[in-house]
């Protein structure tokens, strides 16, 4: 069951052109374009016709030729074209979802037309602001999309799974404040006086203690922003030490797979093109890592059906409220079109 009124991440912005790109997603398949005028746009996958997939067909101008028997259907969905036929009957339709795009990606509004607020698209400026530069990708991950929020909300698992890269000894043994505010949830971590992890040390040449934070906001339905620094202890220097912005975004395709977009965005050495490849590809090497941990848990719960209670733990607290506030808006929605 997946809230639907909400925005979900569709698409990087760079990866859509005039081709008929195909993404499930809430488990419904959407095939994706740009208009003409270069415009993002979202129609079921599903020929109203015969369920033929359109984006298997042509796309022609702005509309959209099914490759099954040609009817032809525009931007909004509405058929245009029946080969051999003048009357169009009005259910000849295919639904149309609306898009946005916006910080680096493309949003798509999986519920209620009528309902789409941009205002909703989760706050994440920092993949789009002047003085930062980004570098992301997406990665497809056998596992439900809450396993990946649980994951980006406890970043203790940094010590165990990222030794290479992100993850040291005082990750783990640092406590966590959290808290939640509205539909947030907040989780922060402060290490004081610590060894930078390697990835710190090889992208910043820091060579003594730094001051690291680690500041996570969750914003529903499974948007996660680390504002991640590290500093040569006791100095809060930015020219000297480091500060990104993990983002991620989870789009579920299913129950059980999700497509996970993310970005890394900084505000130091900008225009240093080694920097920028060092960092995607040390990021890119440590989500690897978490998708192997996600995929055998995926595994594993679908498989084990003793349903067994999991045990939690404080630094489960994040995670824990997330989940809560996904759940109560899915509950709210579904009082809503019960009502
Ligand atoms: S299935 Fe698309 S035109 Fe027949
Ligand atoms: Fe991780």
């Amino acid at each position: 069951m997946f809230l639907k009124n909400c925005w979900y991440v569709a698409a990087q912005a760079s990866e859509l052109g005039r081709e008929l790109t195909q993404r499930w997603i809430t488990g419904e398949p959407v095939v994706l374009f740009r208009s003409e005028a270069g415009k993002p746009v979202a129609l079921e996958d599903r020929c109203p016709h015969r369920s033929a997939s359109l984006s298997k067909g042509t796309l022609i101008g702005d509309a959209v030729q099914c490759g099954y028997h040609g009817m032809t259907f525009d931007c909004a969905g509405s058929c245009v074209r029946i080969p051999g036929q003048e009357q169009i009957p009005a259910a000849m339709k295919a639904r149309s979802y609306p898009v946005v795009q916006k910080w680096h990606w493309v949003w798509i509004w999986m519920g209620d037309p009528a309902k789409a607020d941009e205002a909703l698209i989760p706050d994440l400026r920092y993949n789009d602001t002047p003085g930062w530069t980004v570098t992301g990708g997406v990665l497809k991950v056998q596992a439900n999309y809450q396993l990946l929020t649980d994951n980006l909300l406890d970043l203790t698992h940094e010590t165990f799974v990222h030794t290479k890269t992100i993850g040291n000894a005082a990750v783990a043994e640092t406590p966590m404040e959290s808290n939640v505010e509205g539909n947030e949830v907040h989780v922060q971590r402060v290490m004081r006086n610590t060894p930078p992890p390697p990835l710190f040390k090889r992208v910043r040449n820091l060579t003594g203690n730094i001051d690291r934070w680690q500041i996570i906001r969750f914003q529903p339905p499974s948007s996660v922003s680390i504002d991640a620094r590290g500093f040569p202890t006791g100095t809060e220097d930015a020219e000297q030490g480091l500060r990104w912005f993990s983002i991620n975004s989870i789009t579920p395709i299913d129950e059980r797979s999700s497509n996970y977009y993310w970005t890394i965005t900084r505000c130091f050495a900008l225009d240093d093109q080694e920097i920028t490849d060092l960092v995607h590809k040390q990021i890119l090497a440590t989500f690897l890592e978490d998708k192997e941990v996600l995929e055998a848990q995926q595994r594993l719960i679908e498989t084990d059906d003793r349903k067994k209670i999991e045990v939690s733990v404080k630094a489960d607290f994040g995670s824990i409220h997330a989940r809560r506030v996904v759940q109560r808006l899915i509950a709210q929605e579904n009082q809503g079109s019960a009502a």
